[in-house]
């Protein structure tokens, strides 16, 4: 019998796990499977943690979500086909969930099964080097202060790579009187209500944080793009320049020759992928893109198809896009689906990067990964789910944005794995304070 490691019990880590238990349940012999995950508990981002910096055994926090943050696209886009929100809420729930209830559904699935067991819980991988036979990995018990190594015959890479924060310089941030921070350190906007705040970025990051800093009542919000704007109609209070250029004392002097007053500067300036455990040959080596290289079906790496990665791409799709990476990476696995000579990979791999490359606007990116994902779940027995129709919600969700960045989020969609419709939500997001899974699961009786 194989061995399998999985690194990471985050939503992909999660997702290998459950294809396997499925494969299980059908009467199929499935590999012997260890998952390792550094945190105290699984659920990966969703499993929130109020520390920053360090934890209490001195590893980087790999946390990097925010307390009040709620679903910036609708549920109905990432549902599980096995497992649908009405099944596990028991009935239609609203479709922009806040951070508590998106991380009960995700478990709500695997508490039903016997997974648990499979976990190593508080344990860093440290090292991960291939023989020419099998993997030889290095694990530390973070608990017990022990190191120990086993050998593996596939290894599964889901360790995210939303985590290690890209920290840029600019000119006069060592003199700013004020506070620097990265959106991964971000957990709260209180602290900048009446404040001055300027965001660097102009992606999810940098639109979400500068909302929570408006909402939750900052003086003024002035966000900094470098290439493209996201171009919003902002409320009041809100505002979108062009490239930071430097900070002089506590302004903000932008290329443009615009000039802010700052309390508060928040980088919202991306991720790295980071796999500081990974021998160099093994290594995935890229930036937040739709079709990282080197990776056949976006999963099995090119150059040992023993080792495979899963959510390593940019993400529009999210946790039914991991599921199709998973079931389709287990059958790899356990040898179901055979992988093609190099030249063919090389060729797949090839018309992916070349499409992406060529790519435009939001609604041609959406289009890409709808037909990606629509391909591998082609390659598996996922469950049916309708494609099509999260193709078509992405892309009102995107109008709905571009009508109103406030109240995209009051918005609903009807379900592609059940077709109930998700009800308005009792309270509009621009208001709605109390995101606690009662009060969101709690509509007021008509
Ligand atoms: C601020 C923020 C908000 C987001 N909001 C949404 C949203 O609303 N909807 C949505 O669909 N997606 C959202 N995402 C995208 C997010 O990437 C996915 O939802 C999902 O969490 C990715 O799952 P993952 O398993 O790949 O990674 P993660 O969730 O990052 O899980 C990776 C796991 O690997 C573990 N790990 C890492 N290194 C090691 C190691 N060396 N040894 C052992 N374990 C290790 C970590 O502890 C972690 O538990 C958000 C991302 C961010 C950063
Ligand atoms: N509520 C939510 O659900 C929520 C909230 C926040 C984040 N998220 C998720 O978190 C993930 C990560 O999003 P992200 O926005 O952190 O990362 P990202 O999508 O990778 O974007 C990184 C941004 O940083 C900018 N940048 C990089 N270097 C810079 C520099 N030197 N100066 C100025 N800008 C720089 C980039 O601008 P250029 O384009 O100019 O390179 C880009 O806009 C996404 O999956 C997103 O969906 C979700």
């Amino acid at each position: 019998m194989s061995k399998v490691a999985i690194i990471g019990a985050g939503p992909c880590g999660l997702s290998a796990l459950r294809s396997f238990e499925q494969a299980e349940k059908k009467g199929e012999k499935i590999p012997e499977i260890v998952c390792f995950d550094k945190q105290e508990d699984w659920g990966g981002l969703w499993n929130y943690s109020w520390r920053t910096g360090s934890d209490q055994y001195g590893d980087p926090v790999p946390n990097s979500m925010y307390r009040y943050l709620w679903s910036n696209g609708p549920k109905e886009c990432l549902e599980f086909a096995d497992y649908s929100f009405d099944e596990h809420f028991g009935k239609p729930i609203p479709s922009f969930p806040p951070r508590e209830v998106l991380y009960d559904y995700i478990l709500g699935r695997v508490k039903k099964g016997n997974l648990k067991n499979k976990i190593k819980f508080s344990t860093t991988i440290t090292s991960v080097v291939y023989n020419g036979n099998n993997f030889e990995v290095a694990y530390r018990d973070k608990k017990n202060a022990t190191t120990s190594t086993d050998v593996f015959d596939y290894v599964i890479i889901a360790n995210g790579h939303f985590s290690v924060p890209f920290i840029p310089e600019y000119p006069g941030m060592k003199a700013f009187p004020g506070r620097i921070m990265h959106s991964h350190d971000f957990r709260d906007a209180e602290e900048f209500r009446d404040k001055n705040v300027v965001v660097l970025g102009s992606s999810y990051s940098a639109e979400d944080v500068a909302l929570q800093c408006h909402k939750y009542g900052a003086k003024s919000v002035t966000i900094a793009y470098r290439h493209n704007p996201m171009g919003f109609n902002w409320p009041k209070g809100m505002k979108e320049v062009y490239h930071l250029d430097r900070l002089e004392g506590n302004k903000a002097i932008f290329k443009d020759g615009h000039v802010q007053e700052a309390d508060a500067v928040i980088l919202c300036t991306g991720y790295l992928h980071h796999f500081p455990f990974l021998s160099e040959d093994l290594k995935l080596n890229t930036g937040n893109r739709l079709y990282p290289p080197k990776l056949y079906k976006g999963v099995v790496w090119q150059n040992n198809h023993k080792l495979i990665y899963l959510g390593m791409q940019d993400q529009f799709h999210t946790f039914n896009m991991f599921d199709c990476q998973a079931w389709f990476a287990r059958d790899v696995i356990m040898g179901k689906t055979k992988v093609p000579d190099s030249s063919e990979i090389e060729k797949d791999i090839n018309k992916w990067v070349s499409m992406e490359e060529k790519l435009e606007s939001a609604d041609q990116m959406i289009d890409f990964q709808t037909e990606y994902t629509k391909e591998l779940h082609a390659l598996s027995d996922y469950p049916k789910i309708d494609f099509e129709l999260i193709r078509k919600i992405f892309k009102e969700w995107e109008h709905h944005k571009v009508e109103n960045i406030m109240t995209y989020r009051n918005k609903s969609f009807s379900s592609p794995v059940t077709g109930s419709i998700g009800p308005k939500h009792h309270t509009a997001w621009e208001v709605a304070m109390d995101d606690s899974l009662k009060t969101f699961l709690d509509q007021p009786k008509k």
